[in-house]
């Protein structure tokens, strides 16, 4: 186990559970529990802790990607994280696999996808808003400490897009997925899984419909509720609060057309979310 340094990211974290993420520097950091020297953490250990000037107990800790994703510079909507480990696990990343991912915010997914891929393989993010690639090129380089050799990121509307690659895996957290998905299609393998993540029903109904017509099968479309629990010596029982909704996870798999399954009926849905007409998929390739 490696002992904290002067630079390093140190974890503290109050015996309530309340965590702060801060440098290890020459320098006094405070809170409502009292002061502590930061200098002070340099030659512990994880696992250690620190007395404030009010007698409160910081245990330090290195962060998890978890922590860091919650304490980066963010100014759009991330995935939360049991919802980024379901879309990891269930979208099947590998280390090798070449992965698209649209749009990339803050770079939440980037990170836990490159994490999984440990260095192998390929990472294109296609993200339309250029200050928004630049805050998540920084998240991730932070993260990483260096810029990661694997990752492309590439600024520009998915509807547009060209890329002649085959993807194995494409991650999709777009607020118009149905939109992208035939542009998409022409850029994953056959086999190849397509995950996205929408927090309304109307856009996972599109976003079928979507898939259905360019090729795709074995679709579904399913979400994750996480409930914690207070437990003590005289308790034990669900919190009163929760992230109640975060999204709905899709996942598809791209199949040869002869294979695919057929187009749903209209049976006249298509006017509830008003958005999407016939043929236009956005296929820019
Ligand atoms: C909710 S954020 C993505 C958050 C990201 N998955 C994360 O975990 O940090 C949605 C992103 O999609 C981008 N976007 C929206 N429409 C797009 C399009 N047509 N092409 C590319 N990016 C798009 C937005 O600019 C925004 O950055």
């Amino acid at each position: 186990m490696s002992k904290f340094e002067l630079n390093d990211w140190v974890l503290l974290t109050s015996q309530k559970g309340k965590n702060w993420l801060v440098r290890v520097e020459d320098a006094p950091y405070s809170s409502h529990l009292g002061g502590i020297q930061l200098r002070d953490v340099i030659g512990k250990e994880e696992g250690d802790w620190l007395m404030t000037s009010k007698g409160a107990r910081l245990m330090l800790f290195r962060p998890s990607l978890q922590d860091y994703i919650f304490a980066m510079k963010r100014r759009t909507q991330i995935i939360y994280p049991k919802d980024l480990s379901a879309m990891i696990f269930y979208g099947d990343i590998y280390p090798g696999c070449v992965v698209i991912e649209t749009g990339i915010g803050s770079g939440a997914l980037s990170l836990a996808l490159l994490r999984a891929m440990c260095g192998g393989g390929k990472l294109i993010s296609i993200e339309k808003r250029a200050e928004f690639a630049s805050d998540a090129r920084e998240n991730i380089t932070r993260f990483f400490g260096a810029p990661v050799e694997n990752h492309e990121i590439i600024v520009a509307d998915i509807q547009n897009a060209c890329l002649s690659v085959q993807a194995d895996r494409i991650f999709v957290d777009l607020p118009e997925p149905w939109q992208a998905v035939g542009n998409l299609s022409s850029m994953l393998r056959m086999g190849g899984l397509l995950v996205s993540l929408s927090p309304n029903v109307g856009q996972i109904q599109l976003t079928q419909r979507q898939l259905l017509a360019n090729g795709f099968g074995d679709i579904v479309h399913f979400e994750l509720l996480r409930r914690d629990w207070k437990v003590d010596r005289l308790r034990a029982r669900p919190f009163d609060r929760m992230v109640a909704h975060t999204g709905f996870i899709t996942v598809a798999k791209r199949v040869s057309a002869d294979r695919g399954e057929p187009v749903e009926s209209d049976s006249g849905t298509e006017d509830f979310a008003g958005s999407v007409e016939e043929g236009e998929d956005g296929v820019g390739c």
